[in-house]
């Protein structure tokens, strides 16, 4: 990747802007000054690099957790709303995404990261990835409910949900609390299953706590983010079915 490039991703200023300092002399590889913007950085074996005499960490992927709060976009940017990406700190890099989508309205666990390849595994149907989400639910759940659920919801005209487990935690008078975990990731699928029960059920508030084998992390308070450990991400790999080389 060209050295501009490398770092305009990790934040440091617009493209323009770095060609300018790199001319300058502002940019050192190796212990070298480097004037060329399209000097070639080989992310694999990502060399020494300095800007304005500080280290730059360059990794070609990053990945973060986040504790999604309500009333926030998962969007990358919005003219009038704000989203993920604005609650994450201003040094971050340029190129994340969050994989996936939750409503503007749920909570809860969402990866952001600049990896296209894991992300799309991630999300890709033939992949399963399991999606955990606790719901606090509008009306009473039955165990018929529950069949309902394990059988595969039809809950618009042509869509049919596939078999997903519904865990009853709490439930009587007005309202119940469930764990629900779904394989797909179709528009509002929970809420719409859960409004396909008939009887004005409806969800009231939806929290994602797992999606595959990352786990929300409890110390996360709403709006907060965290680099993924090791272990997460040789975790998210191998269950995308990436070799995973913990150098990158
Ligand atoms: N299902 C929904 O209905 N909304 C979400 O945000 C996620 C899953």
């Amino acid at each position: 990747m060209r050295l501009d490039k490398v770092l305009a991703d990790m934040g440091l200023g617009t493209r323009t802007e770095l060609k300018k300092a790199i001319r300058k002399g502002c940019v050192t590889v190796n212990r070298q000054v480097v004037t060329d913007a399209a000097f070639s950085i080989r992310e694999e074996e990502p060399p020494e690099i300095t800007y304005l005499g500080k280290r730059v960490e360059y990794h070609p992927f990053e990945y973060y957790m986040m504790n999604k709060p309500a009333g926030v976009l998962t969007a990358t940017a919005d003219r009038h709303q704000q989203t993920v990406l604005d609650l994450m700190s201003a040094e971050r890099r340029r190129d994340l995404f969050p994989v996936g989508r939750l409503d503007k309205d749920t909570e809860g666990l969402l990866l952001l990261t600049n990896d296209g390849v894991l992300a799309h595994r991630l999300l890709a149907p033939r992949f399963h990835v399991d999606k955990l989400y606790e719901a606090k639910i509008c009306g009473s759940l039955t165990g018929d409910d529950v069949r309902k659920f394990r059988e595969g919801i039809r809950y618009d005209e042509n869509l049919t949900a596939e078999p997903a487990a519904l865990e009853i935690l709490e439930t009587g008078g007005s309202s119940s609390r469930a764990r629900i975990t779904i394989h797909e990731g179709k528009f509002h699928q929970v809420k719409k299953m859960v409004e396909a029960l008939g009887d004005g059920r409806k969800v009231m508030t939806l929290k994602r706590l797992r999606m595959g084998p990352l786990v929300l992390d409890p110390a996360l308070a709403p709006g907060d983010a965290r680099p993924l450990t090791e272990e997460e991400r040789a975790l998210l790999y191998q269950c995308a079915g990436i070799s995973y080389n913990p150098k990158t």
